[in-house]
C-alpha cells in the first residue's frame, strides 16, 4: 500500500483534534485527522447532559490548574469565549447561559459536532474513524503513523487524544506514551472534577444518598459555592467537583452548611425562635434530612433557649466549617477530564509545539491544563486546538 503523504496528522478526533483540523485545512494545509473510536466527538455528543457546556463567559488563566500556571494565558487570549460563540451563532445554533458563564446550546451536543466537521470539511480535512494508532516513527523532518488501514506520513503531528479519563468512552493514556516516546515529560496525571468517596464511619452522610444543597466548599485556600450532592459513596455535585481538582489524598474538604449566614445567625435564631429546636431552625436553609443529620451530629439538643450562646457559636463555627476527609475518589471511570498531562514546559505556549521536538504538538486534554467546571475544558480545546491549527 503506498503512504499516504499530509502537511499534519492529527491523532484524536475530540474536541481539540477537530478545531485544529479546521483551522489547519482552511488555511491549505494538507490535514488527515485518525481515532480509533468508531464516530468523532463522542464526549462532546454526551457533555453537559447532552447540550454541550460549550465555552465559559468568565473564561480566565486562574480558572485552570498546571504546574505552569501561566501557560494557557496566551492561547486562551488569542482564542477567546467570545470567538468561539461566534463560530456557534454563524452555524446557527441557538444557545443560552445557565449560570455562572456557562453557555450551552439549547437543542442537542450533536451540533457542535456537526459544526465541526462542517468546518472541517471547509478545510478539506480527511478524518478516518477506528483508525488505531499501531506506531508512530519521526526521520528526516517527518512522521510516520502506521495506523489500521494503512500508513501515513506528514512534516507535524499533532497529538490530541486526550485525557484517559471515562475509559469505557474510548480514552486513553496513549497521548503520554506517544509524548514519552519524543522524550516529552509528562506531569502525573490524576481524576479530576470526580465525585469524593467517604470512609465507613462517615456512613450517615452516605445514607443521605441524593439530597442536595447549596454550600461553600473548600480544600485549602480554594473555595467554590456551589451545590453539593450527598451520594451512597460519598460527596459529589458542582462544588465538590471543583474541590476535588485541587484535593490531595489525606487532605481534609472543609464543607460550610450555611454560606448565606451572617456571623451570629444562631445566636440570632434563638433570640427570635427561642422555643424552636436546632433541627427545625436547620430546616428553614436545609433539606429536612440532611438537617436532622447535621442537628444530631452538633449536640445541640432540646429548644435553643435552653442553649447558652457559647454552644450555638460553637455550633454555628462547627456547621461553616464541617470536616470531611475523604477516603479517595471514583477515580478516572467518573472524572469528567484529567488533571495533569504532557509537562508544557516542554511546549511553546504561542503554537503548542514541542521545543525540542520540531513539528511535534500537544494541545487539549493531553495537555497539563486543566480547567474548572461549567464549559473551561472545552473553551482550553478550541484555543490550544488554533493555537496549533494556526501553526502546522
Ligand atoms: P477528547 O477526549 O474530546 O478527544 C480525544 C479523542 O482521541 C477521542 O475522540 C478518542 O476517541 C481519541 N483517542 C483516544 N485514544 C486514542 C488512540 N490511542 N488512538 C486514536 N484515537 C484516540 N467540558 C466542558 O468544557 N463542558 C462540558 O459540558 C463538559 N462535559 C463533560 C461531560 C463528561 C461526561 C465528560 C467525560 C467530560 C466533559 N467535559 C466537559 C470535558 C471535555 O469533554 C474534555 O475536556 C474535552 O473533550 C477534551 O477535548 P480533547 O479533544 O482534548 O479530548
Amino acid at each position: 500500500m503506498t503512504q499516504q503523504t499530509y502537511d499534519a496528522i492529527i491523532l484524536g478526533a475530540g474536541a481539540a483534534g477537530l478545531m485544529c483540523a479546521a483551522i489547519a485545512g482552511q488555511r491549505g494545509r494538507r490535514v488527515l485527522v485518525l481515532d480509533h473510536a468508531p464516530e468523532v466527538g463522542r464526549k462532546i455528543v454526551i457533555s453537559g447532559g447532552g447540550r454541550c457546556n460549550f465555552t465559559n463567559l468568565h473564561t480566565a488563566p486562574d480558572r485552570y490548574l498546571s504546574a505552569n500556571p501561566h501557560f494557557a494565558r496566551s492561547a486562551l487570549s488569542r482564542y477567546t469565549a467570545q470567538d468561539f460563540l461566534a463560530l456557534v451563532e454563524r452555524h446557527g445554533i441557538a444557545w443560552h447561559e445557565k449560570t455562572l458563564g456557562q453557555l450551552f446550546c439549547d437543542g442537542s451536543a450533536r451540533q457542535i459536532v456537526a459544526m465541526l466537521l462542517d468546518e472541517c470539511a471547509m478545510g478539506a480535512v480527511e478524518v478516518r474513524c477506528e483508525a488505531a494508532v499501531s506506531a508512530v516513527s519521526h526521520g528526516e523532518g517527518r512522521f510516520t503513523v502506521g495506523f489500521s488501514g494503512g500508513d501515513a506520513s506528514a512534516a507535524s503531528l499533532v497529538i490530541a487524544t486526550g485525557g484517559p479519563s471515562i475509559p469505557k468512552m474510548g480514552a486513553t493514556g496513549f497521548a503520554y506514551d506517544l509524548a514519552r516516546q519524543f522524550g516529552l515529560k509528562v506531569v502525573q496525571p490524576r481524576p479530576a472534577l470526580v465525585p469524593l468517596t467517604l470512609p465507613a464511619e462517615e456512613a450517615l452522610f452516605r445514607e443521605l444518598s441524593g439530597v442536595s444543597t447549596p454550600v461553600a466548599a473548600k480544600v485549602g485556600k480554594t473555595s467554590f459555592a456551589e451545590a453539593a450532592l450527598f451520594t451512597h459513596r460519598g460527596l459529589s455535585g458542582p462544588a465538590i467537583l471543583q474541590v476535588s481538582s485541587y484535593w490531595q489524598r489525606g487532605e481534609e474538604v472543609g464543607i460550610d452548611f450555611a454560606p448565606e449566614e451572617d456571623a451570629g445567625w444562631l445566636v440570632a435564631a434563638k433570640r427570635a425562635r427561642p422555643k424552636a429546636s436546632l433541627r427545625r431552625v436547620l430546616e428553614d436553609a436545609l433539606p429536612s434530612r440532611l438537617a436532622e443529620a447535621l442537628a444530631e451530629r452538633v449536640g445541640v439538643a432540646g429548644d435553643l433557649g435552653n442553649v447558652s450562646d457559647k454552644a450555638l457559636t460553637a455550633a454555628e463555627g462547627r456547621l461553616a466549617d464541617w470536616r470531611f476527609l475523604p477516603d479517595g475518589s471514583e477515580g478516572f471511570a467518573k472524572a469528567e477530564v484529567t488533571a495533569g498531562g504532557i509537562d508544557t514546559r516542554g511546549l511553546s505556549s504561542k503554537t503548542m509545539e514541542a521545543t525540542k521536538v520540531p513539528g511535534l504538538y500537544a494541545i487539549g486534554e493531553a495537555v497539563d491544563v486543566t480547567g474548572w467546571l461549567g464549559g473551561y475544558n472545552f473553551q482550553w480545546a478550541w484555543a490550544s486546538g488554533v493555537a496549533a491549527g494556526q501553526a502546522v
